[in-house]
Formats: structure tokens, C-alpha cells, sequence
């Protein structure tokens, strides 16, 4: 949160950041859900690093281009908000924390104050592969066994789960996603069950057959504009819109907190709390990643002059040894990413998981040693044993004092002080 405050002395980035994002929020309201989808899709392909914000080139598609993230909008945002940050403090502020600031701020336009803390000091990947999006992303028609595992394997949980589903109470869906459900759920002609019917009817309204795959639907029936807890009063009584949400009622813990949830006061302190922790997932800091001067190409320099080219459809000076170099060099980074890379990105999100969790609760994490190795080899006592660090003993090194200012948030040094 003060990560930039130094770095950028000329202007403040978290001001910026929001008076772009208002602006854009006053002249279209219904970007508040894109930009906060936008966020979501890029924290579980491949961590909060940006990497969705990256265009396709000739024959590397991205994970934009990828059909669950297809209709994911909000990039000229982006880079509208990275062309006025540039210009002022050039090359430091990454497009992730872009990505993470423009969903908070688009969703507190609301409420006219800033709905949950972000954590800033992500750098940016320079990996984004379209065949990465459909395994991490849950699908519409996902149940809650799987959509409950996807969460898991980034580091969230049931709560989450269910906390985050509540970001469709802004937002808007397509006739296409919904069509099975009410029309040939079973294969019989029949509609979901699960679903209310008088509701299933109003949306047969909306989407008869044949079903235009262009009509929109609002995710949280006539509030859609509105960031509230009414998502899960709707839920409640079967007006999901997905199978995924209708799941949350199909298992009797997750059932419970869509209960709770329909309190706002809950609603907005959880949906806080799940946010920064969503904002977590596999963040990469410092040398780990880099700073994008322009989202949209990554910063490898052969890659770049490459994307810079494809950007002018131009490819005819490349060499073909310019665009071996090129290919074995995304190669060599995905054999990277599907082994090495994958092991210590896991390690880090759990570490950096956890730092946030003790950050937020005033709590140092609890450091491996031999004892208490050995008692969660004997009794695994589940949130203290899973509360140990990945490795021994990863004692944070610090920077000097003076040079804590560059530090990101999700340093322990820094996580420690910081409450939501
Ligand atoms: C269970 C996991 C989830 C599933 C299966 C899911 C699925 C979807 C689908 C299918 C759409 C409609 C896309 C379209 O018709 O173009 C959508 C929209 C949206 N999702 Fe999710 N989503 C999930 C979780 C989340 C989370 C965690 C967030 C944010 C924290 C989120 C935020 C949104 C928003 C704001 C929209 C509306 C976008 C717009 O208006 O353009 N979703 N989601």
C-alpha cells in the first residue's frame, strides 16, 4: 500500500489509479464488474502477475484469447492507467498492481471509499499461454466438488469460495452459458431442478429458443449495478444464474455461509478479506518478475521487438534463426513453468498465503524446527501444522532500514503492520 509512495514521488500512484478508474466507472457503470472480473481471471491463470493483459502474437495465443476469458473486457483501461503512470514515474508501477488497484477502486466507486486494502509490489510474468485458462478457471457448469478443488489448489478455501462467488452480484452473463439449464439439462428436454422455476421462466423469456448467444443477462437479477449482498439472497432462493452458483447450496458448509452472507455488513467484510487473499495467489515480487512499460507486450527483449513487429503485422525481417530464438526461448520458459517454475511458485503462494494471514492477525508464523517437525509428522494438528513454512527456517532477509520503503507489502516485514 505504500510500496509506490517513494518510488514515485512526482504523484501518488493509488490516486491516479483511482481517479482514472472512477472516471471510467461514471461514464460506463457496468465497468465496475469488468474490471473486477478482469482481476479474478488474471490471480488464477499463472498468479496475480498480468498476464492475461498480454496480446497474441502470429502463433502464441495468449490466455486472453482463450474461450473462458474470451469476453473478458477493461484493457484499454489498463493501459489508459498505465500510459498516465508511465509518463510520471516511468517503468515501476506493474501492470499487476494495476490490474489489483482498478478492481478495488472500480468496485468502492459505490461507496466512495476503498472497500478492501491491496497489497502492492506484484511484478509482472512474461508468460501468458491460452492453454493454461480452461484447467484453472471453473467452469459455469462446474460442481461444488470441482469448483471447491480449483480454489484449493490456489491456496483458497470454502469460504472463499463462496465469499467470492458473491462478485456476481454485479455483472452481466450470456443466454449461451444458461441455455443447458433450462432447457435440456438431463438431455430430456427438462430444466434444472435446482433452479426456481417461476425464475426459470423468466429466463426462457429472456433467452428463447433458438438461443442468441449474443443476449445479455444480469447475473443478480435487477441489481446488477448494485454491489450488495443481494447475490446470495437470490441464491438463497434458487435464482443462481450458473450450475456453479446454484453448487454453493449443494453442500450443507457452503450452504451455511451463503446463509450468513446475505448480511451486507458480512458480505463486505469477507468479501475484503477473500480479495486480498485472491490478490495473493502466486505473486511474484521483486527480481522474480518485471515492470511492463506497456501491458500489452512482455518485457523480454527479443519477445518485445518480436510483439512490436507482430503489432504491425509485419513479420518479414525477422530471420528464420530470429524466430527460432523466439519459439525456443517460450518453449524453454513453459518447460520451465510446467516443472521447476510450478514447485516454487507453489511454495511461494503458500508462504506468501500464510505471511499474509499472520500479517493481518498480528501473528508471526510459527517457524519450522525440529520439534514441532517431528510432532506434525506424529499428529497432524491441521491449521498449525499447514501453518508451518514450506521449507526450514525462511527467516525473511531484510533490507536496511532505510531502504524499506522499497519493499513490497507482501514482504513479512511489512504484511505484519498492515490491518484490514
Ligand atoms: C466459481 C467460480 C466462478 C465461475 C464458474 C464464474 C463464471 C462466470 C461466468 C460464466 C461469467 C459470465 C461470462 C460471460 O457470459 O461472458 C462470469 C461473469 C463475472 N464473474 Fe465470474 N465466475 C466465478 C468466480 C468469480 C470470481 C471469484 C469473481 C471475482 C472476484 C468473478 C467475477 C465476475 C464478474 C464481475 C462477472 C461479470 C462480468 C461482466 O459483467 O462483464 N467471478 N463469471
Amino acid at each position: 500500500m505504500k510500496y509506490y509512495e517513494k518510488q514515485c514521488e512526482s504523484i501518488s500512484v493509488e490516486n491516479t489509479v483511482r481517479e482514472i478508474v472512477w472516471s471510467k466507472v461514471v461514464a460506463n457503470s457496468a465497468m465496475a464488474a469488468k474490471l473486477l472480473r478482469l482481476h479474478y481471471h488474471d490471480c488464477f491463470v499463472r498468479g496475480c502477475d498480468g498476464s492475461i493483459l498480454l496480446d497474441p502474437v502470429q502463433n502464441v495465443t495468449t490466455e486472453k484469447t482463450a474461450g473462458p476469458s474470451r469476453s473478458v473486457t477493461g484493457y484499454d483501461v489498463i493501459d489508459d492507467i498505465k500510459t498516465a503512470l508511465e509518463a510520471s514515474c516511468p517503468r515501476i508501477v506493474s501492470c499487476a498492481d494495476i490490474v489489483a488497484l482498478a478492481a478495488r477502486d472500480a468496485v468502492s466507486y459505490q461507496f466512495q471509499k476503498e472497500m478492501w486494502p491491496v497489497f502492492t509490489g506484484r511484478k509482472d510474468g512474461n508468460i501468458s499461454l491460452a492453454t493454461e485458462v480452461g484447467v484453472n478457471l471453473p467452469s459455469a457448469n462446474a460442481n461444488f466438488t470441482t469448483v471447491l478443488a480449483q480454489f484449493e489448489t490456489k491456496g483458497l478455501e470454502i469460504d472463499d469460495v463462496v465469499t467470492l462467488s458473491g462478485a456476481h452480484t454485479i455483472g452481466i452473463s450470456h443466454c449461451s452459458l444458461v441455455s443447458r439449464r433450462l432447457y435440456n439439462f438431463t438431455g430430456v428436454g427438462d430444466a434444472d431442478p435446482s433452479l426456481d422455476p417461476t425464475y426459470a421462466q423468466t429466463l426462457r423469456e429472456i433467452c428463447p429458443i433458438p438461443v442468441n448467444a449474443t443476449t445479455v443477462l444480469e447475473m443478480d437479477p435487477n441489481s446488477s449495478l448494485s454491489f450488495d449482498s443481494q447475490y446470495f439472497e437470490a441464491l438463497n432462493q434458487h435464482k443462481g444464474l450458473f450450475v456453479s452458483d446454484a453448487a454453493l447450496l449443494a453442500n450443507a458448509q457452503s450452504a451455511q455461509i451463503a446463509q450468513v452472507l446475505q448480511k451486507p455488513e458480512v458480505f463486505f467484510a469477507r468479501f475484503a478479506r477473500s480479495m486480498v487473499r485472491m490478490g495473493a495467489i502466486e505473486v511474484v515480487t521483486d527480481d522474480q518478475g518485471q515492470v511492463r512499460e506497456n501491458c500489452r507486450l512482455p518485457v523480454h527483449k527479443e519477445a518485445q521487438r518480436f510483439y512490436k513487429q507482430a503489432n504491425g503485422r509485419d513479420f518479414s525481417w525477422f530471420s528464420p534463426s530470429f524466430k527460432f530464438l523466439f519459439s525456443s526461448d517460450t518453449q524453454f520458459h513453459t518447460i520451465q513453468a510446467s516443472a521447476a517454475e510450478r514447485n516454487r511458485r507453489q511454495r511461494y503462494r503458500q508462504l506468501r498465503l500464510r505471511q499474509i494471514q499472520y500479517g493481518i492477525s498480528k501473528h508471526r508464523p510459527p517457524q519450522l524446527n525440529s520439534l514441532n517437525s517431528l510432532i506434525c509428522s506424529i499428529v497432524r494438528l491441521r491449521r498449525y501444522c499447514n501453518s508451518l513454512p514450506p521449507s526450514s527456517p525462511s527467516a525473511p532477509v531484510l533490507p536496511p532500514p532505510f531502504l524499506l520503503h522499497l519493499v513490497p507489502d507482501f514482504h513479512p516485514k511489512n504484511l505484519r503492520s498492515i490491518r484490514i
